[in-house]
Formats: structure tokens, sequence, C-alpha cells
């Protein structure tokens, strides 16, 4: 028999169904990367994967309130390191909606051409939603597509120097009060000295001297040796 799980909306696009995550599909009848798609109330929507994606993964493991993860539907964001596009495209049904209903814009840097190329086509269906090749560490050669700043930036690079990046970006781009997650990758920053838990130590407290240290959030299951950090700009 079907288990009965409790639906609760994170916002009127992503909803939690016990640990299943689904967002309204902007792009009707398309999955993006074979997730499954499904009617609730006549709406078809999309699972989002956690274990494919650490904002997913941090929805399910944040002991805030999940919602307050996700930016302003309707707002300019900025995503450095895109890759394929499967967390943009489930950022992208929640900030910018079909025919970008909600008139979102969704800066999507990434450094590798192929990960363009998917970027590319999956903004064909998806207006709202901006590629761009670029490095994150660069910014001066793209900072142009974002005029203002933005309250809400999100980081996923998976290099060596994450949090430098991570803290340049915030300085340019993201504005006071203004919400910063960091994904970070241990096994990025193997040239520093000591584990994960060290290195994790190391990034808490360079984030904490300059921004407000929101949530330290562990994602060990969905991805190893990965904690989302979750900053607020003073
Ligand atoms: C772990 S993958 C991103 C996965 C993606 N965030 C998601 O959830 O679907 C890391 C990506 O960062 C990109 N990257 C690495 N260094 C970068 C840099 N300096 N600037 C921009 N992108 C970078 C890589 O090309 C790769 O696509």
């Amino acid at each position: 028999m079907a288990k009965n799980r409790r639906i609760r909306p994170l916002s009127d696009s992503v909803l939690l169904e016990g640990r299943n995550i689904w967002t309204v599909n902007a792009n009707p009848g398309v999955a993006v990367r074979g997730e499954s798609l499904r009617k609730f109330r006549g709406v078809e929507h999309r699972r989002w994967d956690p274990n494919r994606s650490k904002l997913g993964a941090g929805l399910l493991r944040t002991r805030n309130d999940p919602s307050n993860l996700l930016p302003q539907p309707g707002s300019t964001v900025l995503y450095l390191g895109a890759g394929h596009g499967t967390t943009i495209s489930h950022l992208h049904d929640h900030l910018c909606g079909r025919s970008n209903q909600h008139r979102g814009r969704l800066v999507a840097v990434d450094l590798a051409p192929r990960c363009l190329r998917d970027l590319t086509h999956l903004a064909d269906g998806r207006p709202g939603l901006v590629p761009v090749l670029g490095d994150a560490r660069k910014f001066d050669a793209w900072g142009v597509l974002i005029p203002s700043r933005v309250d809400w930036l999100f980081q996923d690079v998976a290099q060596a120097g994450q949090v430098e990046i991570f803290l340049s970006a915030v300085r340019r781009f993201l504005s006071k009060d203004g919400i910063g997650l960091l994904s970070l990758k241990a096994a990025s920053e193997r040239h520093q000295d000591g584990g994960d838990a060290d290195i994790f130590a190391g990034a808490i407290a360079k984030l904490s001297d300059e921004v407000e240290l929101v949530e330290h959030i562990n994602l060990t299951g969905f991805e190893d040796q990965h904690a989302l950090f979750v900053i607020r700009r003073r």
C-alpha cells in the first residue's frame, strides 16, 4: 500500500513530500536528468535528487527552516560552478517558473565549455536562466552581467581555494543581509594540512572573520567529504 507522506510546501514551486523534494516543472514534459515527473493536484513536478544536488541535500539536512535556504522567487541570483545544470534546473523552477512568470534571473557561471553546452540547451526552454562561460575567480570578465548586488549567491566550484573565491564573490556581489551558500569539498583542499575536520574548521574561521555564519550543514551520506556553509553578509 502506498505510504501517505506529509506534504509541506517550501514555496509556490517547491514541496517536501516526506523526504522527497519536488519542484513545479517550468518546462512541462521535459525531465532534465531522467528524474521522475509526477502530478500533484494536476500540476507536473520534477523530483529533486538530494544525492545529485548539494542544495537539495541542504534542504533535507538543515536544522533551520529549509525555505530560508532558497532565494526569493523573481529575484536575481548568482550561481558559481553551475555544472551541467542539475541544481540550476530546480532553482530555475523556483525562481523563474514557466515562461519566467516570476521574472527572475539566474546567472549561472561555469568554467567548462561542456557544461556551458548543457546549460545553453537547458536555457532554451527556461527563460530567465543566463549561462555564462567564465571563471568564478575572474569576475571582471563577466561581472557586468550583474549590475546590482544580489540577495542570494551559491558556490559549488570544487576547486582549491573555495573559501577565498567565495569571500571575494560575497564582497563583490552580495547585498548587506544577503544569504550566501558555500558548498565545500574537502578533497579539493588537500594542499592544506590536516583531515576533513581541520579543513572545515579552517573554513569556519575564515568565514566567521568576515561574515555571519548562519549554519554549517554536514552533507555526509549525500555527498561525502562535503559541507554546506550558510552565511549572511554583515
Ligand atoms: C561539483 S560541479 C557543480 C555541480 C552543480 N553545482 C550541481 O549541483 O549540479 C563543480 C563545477 O565547478 C566548475 N568550476 C570549477 N572551478 C571553477 C571556477 N574557477 N569558475 C567557475 N566554475 C568552476 C566545474 O567546471 C564544475 O562544473
